[in-house]
C-alpha cells in the first residue's frame, strides 16, 4: 500500500499560493514513492487544480455539505468541489466537529453525498486530551468511527489527537501505533477484508523532524499534514519519509 501525504491548508492561503505552494510540488512528485494532495480552501481548489494539471498531485477540499444541492446559502456541494477539480475531500475534522458543531451523523451523511459526486473521503477521528487521559480514548474514536463511517466506505481514515494538532506535542510511538491497530480492527471487523485495504493516516503535528518515524508505524498509512503543508519545502521533507 502505498503512502498517503495529503496537505491540510486550513483556511490559509491567497491567489498567490497556487503558484508559491502547490506548483512547486510538480516535478518532485515525479519521483516519489507515496502518493501526493493537497487540500486548500475552496477558494482555491480550481487555480491550485490548473496549478497542478496533468501532475501526481492530487487535489482535495476540505468540506463539503451533507446536501448535494439546493437552499443552503454559503455551503458548498460535493458536485460542485468535483467540477472545480478536487477529488478528495477532508470530513469531519476536529476543527469543523468542534466550531460548527458537527456530529458523526452528519460527517456520514456528509461522506455518502461526497461518495455519490465521486470524491474520496477522508474521515477524521481523534481523541481531547482530557478523553485521554482518562483511557476513553479508543472508546470515542471507535464512536466516531461507527458513527462517521457509511456502508462499504472505500475511502482513507485520519486519526488525529485533537490534543495534537498545532501544538508540537505528538503522541507517543507505541501509543499511535495502538491507536492504529485498534482502527485497524474495528475496520476489518466492520468492512471484513475490505477493512485491511483501507489507509489510516497520522495527523497533529506532523514535520520533516518526527515524519519518518511517525510514517514507519505498523498501520500508518500515510499523514494528514497541517501547518506544515504550508512550505512545499517541508511538505515535500515529510512526503520523501514515507514507504512507496
Ligand atoms: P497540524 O494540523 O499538522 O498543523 O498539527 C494537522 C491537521 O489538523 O490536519
Amino acid at each position: 500500500m502505498r503512502a498517503l501525504i495529503a496537505g491540510n491548508w486550513k483556511m490559509n492561503g491567497l491567489r498567490a499560493a497556487a503558484a508559491g505552494i502547490a506548483a512547486p510540488l510538480r516535478a518532485p512528485a515525479e519521483t516519489l514513492g507515496c502518493d501526493l494532495l493537497v487540500c486548500p480552501p475552496a477558494t482555491l481548489v480550481a487555480a491550485v487544480a490548473r496549478a497542478l494539471a496533468g501532475s501526481r498531485v492530487a487535489v482535495g477540499a476540505q468540506d463539503c455539505d451533507a446536501a448535494p444541492c439546493g437552499a443552503h446559502t454559503g455551503d458548498i456541494s460535493a458536485a460542485m468541489l468535483r467540477d472545480t477539480g478536487a477529488v478528495w475531500v477532508i470530513l469531519g475534522h476536529s476543527e469543523r466537529r468542534a466550531d460548527h458543531g458537527e456530529t458523526d451523523a452528519l460527517v456520514r451523511a456528509k461522506a455518502e453525498t461526497a461518495i455519490a459526486a465521486g470524491l474520496t473521503a477522508i474521515v477524521c477521528v481523534g481523541e481531547t486530551e482530557a478523553e485521554r487521559l482518562a483511557c476513553r480514548e479508543t472508546a470515542v474514536v471507535g464512536a466516531q468511527l461507527a458513527g462517521s463511517l457509511p456502508d462499504g466506505f472505500a475511502g482513507v481514515i485520519a486519526y488525529e489527537p485533537i490534543w495534537a494538532i498545532g501544538t508540537g506535542r505528538i503522541p507517543t510511538e507505541a501509543d499511535i501505533a495502538a491507536m492504529h491497530g485498534f482502527i485497524r480492527a474495528e475496520l476489518v471487523a466492520r468492512f471484513g477484508e475490505a477493512g485491511r485495504g483501507l489507509r489510516i493516516l497520522y495527523g497533529g503535528s506532523v514535520k520533516p523532524g518526527n515524519a519518518a518515524a511517525l510514517l514507519h508505524l505498523p498501520d500508518v498509512g500515510g499523514a494528514l499534514v497541517g501547518g506544515a503543508s504550508l512550505r512545499a519545502e517541508d511538505f515535500l521533507a515529510i512526503a520523501r519519509c514515507a514507504r512507496g
